[in-house]
């Protein structure tokens, strides 16, 4: 069983992982923590909430947290995700309230409320919550179990500059405290993420399903999937964050390796890249498990909607 706090920045690829790790009885989602990212914070925080609701779970509480990178401006990209950053859906506005708390504080104070090794973090953004958060209170570190994050590339490079992928692109610095921390931490990169697209009639099978969150998933992928396909030519596109949500899930579908992964923070043309030293030649320690594939996207997929389908039907 895993007790998770996801840190989010919906995106429809945010909200199949948020459906997805509410849906798996193998997770317990105890929190979840938005920041600025696909769309500007308090945007985030509006979806992260019709996410749950949409999945009958209203009681996870969502907490709205940094409004920008530490060091950086932010950078939305509504021409990927569109302005509400989960087009695809005629979404309702929340009919819940956002908890008044900052995302950073109740990270802290969560985190050292909880047992060690209880709680692991699912890191689908911009990292600056969670490098805030690991500023503030330093030992929260040791607490966490485990850390699986969505983002950087190696051997694909980058989808935002050559080099750089989104979510470490928009704070390098965040990424970078992050993975300074010495936790146990799992990358699923887009090395990973794009190794495994989603099959070619996935938004059919999911409107199949016949349920709402059927319906709203399947208008979600037609709109993610639209920017995609233009900007690489392939016939269908991959669900980044609900791949990094399987890696926790089903490891036995993964493939990668542990090794020495470091952000770059200032290069010239290379800043966010993700600097990964696969052959284990600079000497410097092991910090993350780098996968670097998928090993089976179409029982990827397929377990995705078994999942999906537990979720009410309306
Ligand atoms: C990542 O960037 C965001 O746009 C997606 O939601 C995902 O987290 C993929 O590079
Ligand atoms: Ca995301």
């Amino acid at each position: 069983m895993h007790r998770v706090i996801i840190d989010t920045d919906p995106g429809q690829d945010d909200a199949f992982a948020l459906l997805l790790a509410i849906a798996s009885p193998d997770v317990e989602v105890i929190g979840v923590t938005t920041v600025a990212g696909n769309v500007p914070v308090a945007q985030t925080a509006d979806n992260a909430r019709r996410i749950v609701e949409l999945a009958g779970r209203p009681d996870i509480p969502v907490f709205a947290g940094a409004a920008g990178p530490i060091l950086r401006a932010p950078r939305p990209v509504p021409e990927i995700h569109g302005d509400t950053g989960i087009d695809g859906w005629a979404w309702a506005p929340p009919a819940h309230p956002i908890r008044p708390e900052h995302a950073v504080d109740w990270l802290v104070e969560t985190l050292l409320r909880e047992p060690v090794g209880a709680v692991t973090l699912i890191a689908l953004a911009p990292q600056t919550n969670l490098a805030l958060a690991l500023r503030r209170e330093p030992a929260i570190a040791a607490r966490i179990r485990q850390v699986v994050f969505m983002g950087g590339g190696y051997f694909e490079g980058g989808n935002m500059t050559p080099a750089a992928e989104y979510n470490i692109l928009v704070d390098p610095e965040a990424a970078a405290i992050v993975l300074g921390a010495g936790m146990d931490v799992t990358a699923a990169p887009i090395d990973c993420t794009h190794s495994a697209p989603a099959p070619i009639d996935w938004s059919m099978q999911l409107e199949a399903m016949d349920t709402q969150v059927g319906r709203a998933c399947a208008g979600m992928m037609r709109f993610f999937e639209r920017h995609g396909i233009a900007k690489y030519g392939t016939p269908t596109r991959p669900l980044h964050d609900a791949i990094a949500v399987g890696a926790l899930l089903w490891p036995d579908l993964f493939e990668g390796r542990r090794c020495p992964v470091e952000f770059e923070c200032a290069g010239q043309l290379t800043t966010g890249m993700t600097v990964v030293d696969w052959l284990r030649q600079t000497g410097k320690a092991d910090n993350c498990l780098w996968l670097r594939r998928c090993l089976d996207p179409a029982e990827l997929y397929r377990r995705m909607q078994v999942e999906l389908s537990r979720l009410p039907a309306t």
